[in-house]
């Protein structure tokens, strides 16, 4: 996650300093900005933008071992024995080989600013070289979910003469093909997807390892509150003090029937949640029966993630059970309210009966 966190704040710096630095740059005249270090394979092929600006403005590039010799200055010829090709903000180097690494620097027209950046070959697959190259992604499971190539340091389209030739997708050698119609869990792991470009017969090449999680999916869980009692009475879900929506394109809502049968009336109040999200664990939930006479009562629910999957059901069944029991003895007379509980999927959610009143 930290290769996922770094250039986020790197973006964070660089967007904060360029009005100091344009402070500083009126009252001094120069100014240069270093921007972080860009790794490459060796043998691929990697693109420098001027400061995030990949357009055709004419920007004067040097390396540090091109003597501070403009590198758009070079011949075209100079520039292939190189293997780089410069296109106004845009440098790329073809196919980088340890000569390539070092420093590079941009600056636009008059010279009164400078950005740098450096960049490392990697030869052999060293940590760094794995981490900074690696990118995560997140899918859930059963979903369909579409690998997604980065596109850092990539030739900008707008480049003439260098084409695009489709993405391939990999897992350990093994052809894939990006898209899963319904990911599942042992899905997860390293893909890499190689991005081919074509200049001048020539194919090239920009690789990047991503490495897939497969996060469990949210299960849907439907709580029941079963209440039968000999007179006429509401139940209700709330949360905190609101009640619940009854509107079935919210996440969470709630529904009920109701069953009269000779002088008992039976009635089901079922919290539905489309899809439990970590957010709603730890959430508490009350099922309050209002009788038309008489006090309310009501029993609160949390959420809670299990440990261990396999042992939701019988959690559930055995947080049921208490349900009952504890609520025959306190209402035994005026009502029975039984919960139920039932879970499709394993989420890994349990309930805890916390508050029960009267
Ligand atoms: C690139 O710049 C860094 C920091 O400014 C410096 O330490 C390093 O020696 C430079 N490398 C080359 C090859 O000039
Ligand atoms: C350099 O360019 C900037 C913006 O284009 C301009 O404001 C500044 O006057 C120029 N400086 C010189 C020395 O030409
Ligand atoms: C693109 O390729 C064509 C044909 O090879 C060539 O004439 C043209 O100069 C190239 N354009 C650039 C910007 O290099
Ligand atoms: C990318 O594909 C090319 C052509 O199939 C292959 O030569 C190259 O080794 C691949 N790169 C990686 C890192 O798999
Ligand atoms: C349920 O909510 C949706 C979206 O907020 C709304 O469009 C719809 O009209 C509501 N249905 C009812 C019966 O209130
Ligand atoms: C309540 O909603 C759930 C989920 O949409 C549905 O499966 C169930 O049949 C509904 N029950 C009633 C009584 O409408």
């Amino acid at each position: 996650m930290s290769g996922c966190a770094a250039p986020r704040v790197v973006m964070m710096v660089e967007a904060l300093l360029p009005p100091l630095l344009l402070l500083l740059a009126s009252l001094t005249g120069v100014f240069s900005l270093r921007t972080g270090q860009t790794y490459v394979r060796a043998g691929e092929m990697v693109a420098l933008c001027c400061h995030h600006d990949c357009g055709d403005a004419k920007v004067i590039w040097t390396s540090s071992s091109s003597q501070e010799r403009d590198l758009a200055d070079m011949s075209s010829a100079e520039q292939t024995q190189m293997g780089l090709l410069v296109r106004g903000r845009s440098l790329v180097i073809l196919s980088a080989s340890v000569n390539h690494q070092g420093n590079y620097s941009c600056s636009p027209g008059n010279a009164s600013s400078r950005f740098w950046f450096g960049l490392i070959v990697c030869t052999t697959q060293s940590r760094e070289c794995e981490k900074r190259t690696q990118y995560p992604q997140q899918c859930h499971q059963q979903e369909a979910c579409t690998l997604n190539c980065p596109t850092v340091n990539i030739p900008a389209a707008s480049i003439t003469n260098i084409t695009s030739n489709g993405i391939i997708w990999n897992k350990e050698g093994e052809p894939k093909d990006g898209y899963f119609s319904s990911v599942e869990e042992n899905d997860h792991g390293v893909y890499t997807c190689n991005r081919s470009y074509l200049y001048r017969t020539q194919v090239y090449h920009k690789t990047f390892a991503v490495v897939l999680e497969v996060k469990p999916n949210g299960a849907t869980l439907v709580v029941d509150c079963k209440a039968v009692t000999y007179s006429d009475f509401d139940v209700l879900w709330f949360h905190g003090k609101s009640e619940v929506e009854t509107n079935n394109s919210f996440p969470v809502f709630y529904n009920y029937t109701r069953e009269v049968k000779g002088a008992e009336i039976k009635m089901t109040a079922s919290l539905v949640f489309k899809k439990v999200s970590e957010e709603d664990l730890s959430k508490t939930y009350t099922c309050r029966l209002d009788a038309v006479s008489g006090p309310s009562s009501f029993v609160t629910i949390t959420l809670a993630q299990k440990a261990h999957t396999s042992y939701v059901s019988l959690a559930l069944a055995v947080g049921g059970v208490m349900v009952v029991m504890v609520l025959a003895v306190v209402i035994y007379v005026r009502f029975k309210i039984n919960i139920t509980i039932f879970l499709r999927d394993t989420l890994g959610c349990h309930s805890s009966i916390s508050e029960l009143g009267r």
